[in-house]
């Protein structure tokens, strides 16, 4: 099989990536490990920055989104009997997020990729990939228990952290940078309505814990766990009380609980492999880089790199341009590391690391000067609702 751009991997940036394409007249074919059912069983992140709402609307996919997700102008920040708001809309002079599940946008994805006759090949492992250095790209891939090759002018490596791809560059030409949070999150869906109109992330002395949501019906959440729990010893009941022990007051009293549609427990990682380039080869989203899902940035980065990775492709093929494919690299991990930043600090906020008074004591009363001042608000806010594309033309 030939195409223009073999893509390997069908979570967001691989799907997002051939969409744009298609509507550029460029031909892609993605390979996928899993099976589609698998793919859309996922539950995973569930705020959309406004410049990765931007993007789907422009790629013909923003619809479902529009009709059925909710904007959110701020959060709430409990700690120490407190909660206090972060006014996203006021402190970033009108910006804010959508509430819009990742499943749900897969699901849009697949379905207008599939109306327009894409290949996606599911249960197709990519075993190898060549020739990227000398103008002869060539992905090896399984399908069927039979070894078949994809041809192509470009890959692109959107296979996330345990993917082919990066690990295909060569260990020689890669840096990686790594963290490894000593704590998971496990998270809970279940259709009970919400506890709160908008998300409420909290400190508190048992863990971290977070309230979110798909709709007005079905909510999200989440508690710092031990990294050696294994889901099946949570209960719903148990995973009810612990939530209700970290949660103000006002919330734990609202609070609805319900049978599980879905447990899963979350390391957190922040990493970062540089390049992201390797001759034809481009790497994009959790492929390149992972971040702690407590900044929400994880899906809105792999958005971001898709951004750049789309244009510097269309303008190559337009042009025969390669400027923007030279600069791709160095753009993306621009934002990427701030993101890494973001997400780091504000894990460090709110999580428990330990039982060190001092520790615990500096949280809180970074937490009462960021909710104090309004350079730190607004910083917060800036970050939260995504910092500003580069111009790349
Ligand atoms: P993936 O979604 O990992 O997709 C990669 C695909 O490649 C997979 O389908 C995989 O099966 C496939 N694949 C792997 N190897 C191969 C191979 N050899 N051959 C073929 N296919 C292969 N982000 C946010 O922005 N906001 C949030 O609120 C948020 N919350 C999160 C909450 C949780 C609990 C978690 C776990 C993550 C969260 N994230 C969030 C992060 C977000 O889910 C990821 O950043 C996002 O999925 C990255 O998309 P991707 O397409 O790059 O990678
Ligand atoms: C989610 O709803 O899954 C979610 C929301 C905010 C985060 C992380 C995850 O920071």
């Amino acid at each position: 099989m030939r195409t223009q751009v073999g893509i390997i991997g069908s979570g967001p940036s691989g799907l997002l990536l051939s969409q744009i394409l298609f509507l550029h007249g460029i031909d892609s074919v993605i390979l996928e490990r899993q099976s589609r059912d698998h793919v859309l069983g996922r539950i995973r992140a569930g705020v959309l920055e406004q410049s990765t709402v931007d993007m789907l609307r422009a790629a013909s996919v923003g619809e479902r989104m529009d009709r059925e997700g909710l904007v959110h102008g701020g959060f709430s920040l409990a700690f120490d009997g407190r909660m206090e708001y972060i006014d996203m809309h006021k402190w970033t002079g009108g910006s804010g997020v959508m509430v819009y599940g990742q499943t749900e946008l897969t699901r849009d994805l697949i379905e207008a990729r599939m109306a327009d006759g894409a290949v996606i090949e599911y249960e197709a492992p990519a075993v190898a990939i060549d020739g990227f250095l000398d103008g002869k790209p060539r992905i090896i891939y399984e399908k069927k228990g039979e070894r078949r090759e994809l041809l192509c002018d470009f890959v692109a490596g959107c296979d996330g952290y345990h993917g082919i791809s990066r690990q295909s560059a060569g260990p020689g030409s890669i840096k990686e940078f790594e963290k490894v949070y000593p704590f998971g999150w496990l998270g809970i869906l279940s259709d009970v309505p919400p506890v709160d109109r908008e998300l409420i992330y909290t400190n508190h002395e048992r863990g971290f814990a977070l309230c979110s949501m798909r709709s007005h019906t079905r909510s999200r959440y989440y508690i710092q766990c031990d990294l050696n729990d294994n889901v099946d010893i949570w209960t719903d009941d148990a995973f009810w009380d612990e939530l209700r022990r970290r949660l103000p007051e006002t919330a734990a009293q609202k609070l609805v609980t319900g049978p599980r549609l879905e447990m899963s427990i979350a390391p957190l990682r922040s990493f970062v492999a540089e390049p992201m380039r390797f001759g034809a080869l481009l790497l994009a989203g959790d492929a390149a880089h992972i971040v702690p899902p407590t900044g929400a940035k994880g899906l809105n980065l792999a958005a971001s790199d898709v951004h750049y990775l789309s244009r510097a492709l269309i303008v190559y093929y337009a042009e025969k341009r390669t400027d923007l494919l030279d600069r791709y690299s160095d753009t993306c991990l621009r934002r990427v590391w701030k993101a890494v930043r973001f997400s780091w600090w504000f894990t460090a906020m709110m999580h428990k690391f330990g039982d060190e008074p001092l520790c615990q004591r500096l949280q809180l009363a970074e937490l009462d000067y960021l909710t104090g001042s309004e350079a730190a608000r607004t910083a917060m806010a800036e970050n939260y609702v995504g910092l500003p594309f580069d111009r790349f033309e």
